[in-house]
């Protein structure tokens, strides 16, 4: 379960509401007097709210109270208000986009779902680089896997078996069992550090995959096992290591501390679930010459890229300043780096109070952690970015964010990261992959040119590649 201080933000919230409700009954007669009264109109405002509360209590237990029709009205009105204040001021954000909610545009009277079918079916996609990079890829969040439990998750053109031990440390499988096929994620009960099939009752050690025992015959063959792949749980996630070749992983995802250490705590997550070539999205942090065309019109104006040039917010924008490199040692080969500056340009003029200094670590093909600094602290977005058919992506970010911090600002950074992935999710979902681009001579193009260059250093020599099926009697 994510780290979250559920009392400091009660806490906060109860200070918050008594200042409020403090000010506002002697906010008309604050300007009026001399300085030296206000301290005292102060004192005097909490004690007579504290006097109002207590008749309030006090007529709680008055019977007439419970035969009034008003007294549950009003329970209803506080305990919606207690609830709405909770969901904005203290938990943590969730929003999810499915595929077919963002970047398509329905034509003829068509539902956003039948487009969305339509727009994939007669896409061209283009000269497509293999569709399963090598490197670690998040499968789960985890503290969905709970322990003694078994899922079946499908990503990255396999079916996984994911289990947490009685030991709690999670193991992946391949998800069919040898002897007649059955998905031990889907049934499989835990025992100790193994998986035990739902069918027949073999039972798969979770370490390497080895079936440890078949509950009607004395000897176990040495065929009888499944795939176990390298698991790591890191960072609020279980990463699966994937690699065409069958190699062992050769690095590792790195530690953010702060996460692990509870210093920072979980303030919520983003979904989108994307129809593109996994290399699309990387390679748009890269993409330096789209911020200003993409992500610079204010997100006020909307996130449908055929609208949101409106002129009405033509005086307030976004700005940025990007860099991007590849790490240069050979230990240290398979991470790229972003340097990003945001800020608001109202009428030209920046604020600098208001910037935003975000440093992404591209980790592999699918991990990005992005470390963030502004005026209220400071925080990381663990990106996670999945295939789970070969162009169809699963993006995640989830928001971790020092005490300093208040959710409401964390959640608004990480509903703001997410509404601007919304605008490249539509053309991501429409575009085709350009194999050799028309690049110009320029700093902007040579830069996504070099990024190619350094993400192919996750393809192999068999790594899959999509087989598509063009003409289809199918209609
Ligand atoms: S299919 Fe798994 S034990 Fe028979
Ligand atoms: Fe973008």
């Amino acid at each position: 379960m994510p780290s979250y201080n559920y009392t400091t933000c009660f806490m906060a919230a109860v200070t918050f509401a008594a200042i409020t409700l403090a000010s506002a009954s002697i906010g008309s007669r604050i300007l009026k007097v001399p300085l030296f009264d206000v301290g005292p109109m102060w004192l005097q405002a909490v004690r007579d709210l504290g006097a109002e509360m207590k008749s309030v209590v006090t007529s709680l237990f008055e019977q007439d109270t419970w035969l009034c029709p008003w007294t549950y009205v009003m329970l209803g009105i506080t305990g919606f208000c207690l609830y709405v204040g909770y969901y904005i001021f203290v938990a943590p954000l969730n929003r999810i986009r499915q595929k077919s909610d963002l970047g398509y545009v329905p034509q003829g009277g068509m539902s956003k779902r039948d487009m969305a079918n339509l727009v994939q079916k007669r896409r061209v996609v283009g000269d497509l680089p293999p569709v399963y990079p090598n490197g670690w890829f998040g499968v789960i969040e985890a503290h969905e896997v709970k322990k003694g439990e078994s899922m079946s998750i499908a990503c990255l053109g396999e079916n996984f078996a994911v289990f947490r031990d009685d030991h709690g440390e999670v193991h992946i499988l391949d998800a069919y069992c040898p002897h007649m096929g059955a998905n031990l994620g889907v049934g499989g009960r835990i025992h100790g550090d193994c998986i035990t099939c739902p069918f027949h009752g073999w039972k798969f050690r979770g370490s390497d995959g080895k079936c440890t025992s078949i509950p009607y015959a004395d000897k176990v063959p040495d065929m009888a096992k499944v795939k176990a792949y390298p698991t790591y749980e890191i960072n609020g996630w279980i990463y699966v290591w994937y690699h065409a070749e069958g190699e062992e992983p050769f690095w590792w995802p790195e530690e953010i501390k702060e996460i692990t250490n509870g210093s920072w705590s979980y303030r919520g997550r983003t979904e989108h679930n994307i129809n593109a070539h996994i290399q699309e999205i990387p390679e748009n942090g890269a993409d330096v010459a789209h911020l200003k065309q993409i992500h610079g019109p204010i997100l006020l104006s909307g996130t449908d890229i055929r609208y949101m040039y409106s002129k009405m917010w033509d005086f307030v924008k976004h700005s940025w300043d990007a860099s991007w490199s590849a790490r240069t040692d050979p230990d240290e080969k398979h991470i790229g780096s972003l340097q990003l500056t945001h800020n608001l340009e109202l009428f030209g003029c920046k604020f600098p109070g208001l910037e935003l200094h975000v440093e992404a670590r591209q980790i592999g093909p699918g991990i990005v952690y992005l470390f963030f600094n502004s005026i209220f602290g400071s925080g990381v977005f663990v990106h996670s970015l999945t295939p789970t058919e070969p162009l169809n992506q699963k993006m995640v970010h989830n928001v971790y964010a020092n005490w300093t911090m208040p959710t409401i600002i964390a959640k608004g950074y990480l509903l703001g990261e997410a509404l601007q992935v919304d605008r490249d999710v539509m053309i991501w979902n429409n575009k085709r992959y350009e194999r050799r681009p028309l690049f110009v001579k320029s700093a902007e193009d040579s830069l996504i040119g070099k990024h190619r260059r350094w993400y192919s250093q996750f393809y192999s020599e068999h790594s899959p590649k999509l087989n598509f099926q063009k003409e289809t009697l199918d209609f």
